[in-house]
């Protein structure tokens, strides 16, 4: 596939710019606080970072070499290096699971545009109680087509984006509005950390209470740090298979991982101060971080400015993050099916549509998918774990085989170096992606299976 054909990002900027699109996003803002607050706070941040070092920044590199090497979709890159073997099906499983992502990850976007809607309406210039804030967000998600309505209304806009081509629509979003969302966090994080209580928050955040790390938190935070990076799916083969040939990859690469972690962290210190001053159970599930910002705007001058602000920037980090699970699916169709970019868009979009009202549905929408089958978790938690925990998991520790051993490091490395730029610590990396990451992952999943501890 020529490369011109397939559009490929303006430079190394643009190229950061719509990979942290699609790294920072719910994943950072949404799922970190609510999944560090599940996991008892500090010791899951710090097994987080630890994950994020050792196996996030390596797997970002072998993503992106294999992306840039084939300059092909996730399926398509394994089938160009062996074409006989059935190593594709490693990207197939990627497909899959940006759908199954992308399902209920609309769902949760779609609750942001309804935040906005209200932040419109000046719902959020007054004080707020946690438990106004918390009556009205189980108004909106328990009525069950408000949130399918906003879910479509999401998705129409990754799809929207996704039909016009790549570096297009993403990399002109991400360059102005990225920087904006990062100086609205600072901002809100200063408001909260000043807010009575609030140290509390930051202390259950960074001090880590080893006593509370099990398989299960081992888990969330291997799962969140995969989720957070984008990897585990060929998102990032993907995204490095439009990364010009004559630019620093390496470089790039550490920098999309910084700047995720470094949002995701502020999230938190945003997130958690607020928790504690409002007397709010850091353990509330997923809809902690929408019950507890309102708070935050209620005792802000301005406060429905930067609500307005806020949510507006929340659902253009999401929509970067959604076209790029949208993007793996239309990649596929386009490069290794024929199909035309738009009927990709637009008839994957649709079937994602479908998949995702039971977990729209999930929040109060339906008994049967809010308890689902009786289990005690609801239908949107469940995909959440499944495609966003252990199928990004499998398809990392598979991915670590594949670049480790099937296609080899110094292969990799010349790919990641070409342009003339060195890999720093090339050896080191080298072992991690051959024998840690892939042993780190195995090993979480099988204590996992064998402890039943599942989440
Ligand atoms: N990383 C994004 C976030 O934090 C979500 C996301 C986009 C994603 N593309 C992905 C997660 C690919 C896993 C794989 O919000």
């Amino acid at each position: 596939m020529a490369t011109a054909s397939r559009g490929q990002w303006s430079g190394k900027t643009g190229f950061i710019f719509a990979a942290a699109g699609s790294a920072i996003g719910l994943g950072n803002i949404w799922r970190f606080p609510y999944t560090a607050g599940e996991n008892g706070g500090g010791a899951f941040v710090l097994v987080y970072l630890l994950f994020v070092l050792l196996i996030g920044v390596p797997v970002v590199l072998a993503e992106l070499s294999l992306g840039r090497r084939t300059e092909r979709n996730a399926v398509g890159a394994f089938k160009a290096l062996f074409p006989e073997t059935k190593w594709h099906w490693v990207g197939g499983l990627g497909v899959a699971t940006g759908f199954g992502i992308l399902a209920f990850y609309s769902v949760i976007a779609g609750w942001t545009l309804w935040y906005l809607w209200e932040a419109l309406l000046g719902g959020f210039s007054g004080s707020i109680s946690a438990e106004q804030s918390e009556t009205m967000f189980v108004s909106l998600t328990s009525d069950p087509l408000l949130a399918i309505f906003f879910t479509a209304v999401f998705l129409a806009l990754t799809v929207f984006v996704v039909r016009g081509g790549i570096s297009k629509g993403i990399e002109r979003t991400t360059k102005i509005l990225m920087p904006l969302l990062l100086v609205i966090l600072i901002l809100l994080a200063i408001r909260s950390v000043t807010l009575e209580g609030g140290m509390e928050g930051l202390v259950y955040l960074f001090k880590p209470d080893f006593s509370k790390i099990t398989f299960g938190v081992i888990m969330n935070a291997m799962g969140q740090a995969l989720f957070s990076l984008s990897l585990g799916m060929g998102a990032m083969i993907t995204y490095g298979s439009y990364f010009p040939k004559r630019e620093n990859l390496p470089q790039a690469g550490a920098a999309v991982a910084l700047f995720d972690t470094m949002i995701a962290l502020l999230a938190g210190v945003i997130i958690f101060p607020a928790i504690f001053a409002a007397g709010v159970d850091p353990d509330g599930g997923p809809g902690l971080v929408f019950i507890v910002l309102p708070t935050i705007f209620g005792s802000m001058p301005a406060g429905s400015f930067f609500a307005i602000a806020f949510y507006a920037l929340l659902a253009i980090a999401a929509l970067t993050s959604t076209i790029s699970l949208l993007e793996v699916v239309v990649a596929y169709f386009v490069d290794e099916r024929d199909w035309k970019r738009s009927k990709a868009a637009i008839t994957m979009g649709a079937i994602c549509f479908v998949i995702a009202i039971p977990s729209a549905l999930a929040a109060g929408g339906s008994d049967f998918f809010t308890n689902f089958f009786g289990s005690g978790i609801d239908f949107l938690s469940l995909q959440n774990i499944i495609w966003g925990n252990y199928s990004l998991g499998i398809g990392a520790l598979l991915l670590c085989v594949f670049v480790g051993w099937k296609w080899g490091v110094p292969k990799a490395l010349e790919s990641l170096e070409s342009g003339g730029y060195s890999m720093p610590a090339g050896n080191i990396w080298g072992v991690l992606i051959r024998y840690v990451c892939p042993l780190a992952v195995g090993l979480v999943i099988a204590f996992i299976i064998i402890t039943q501890q599942y989440m």
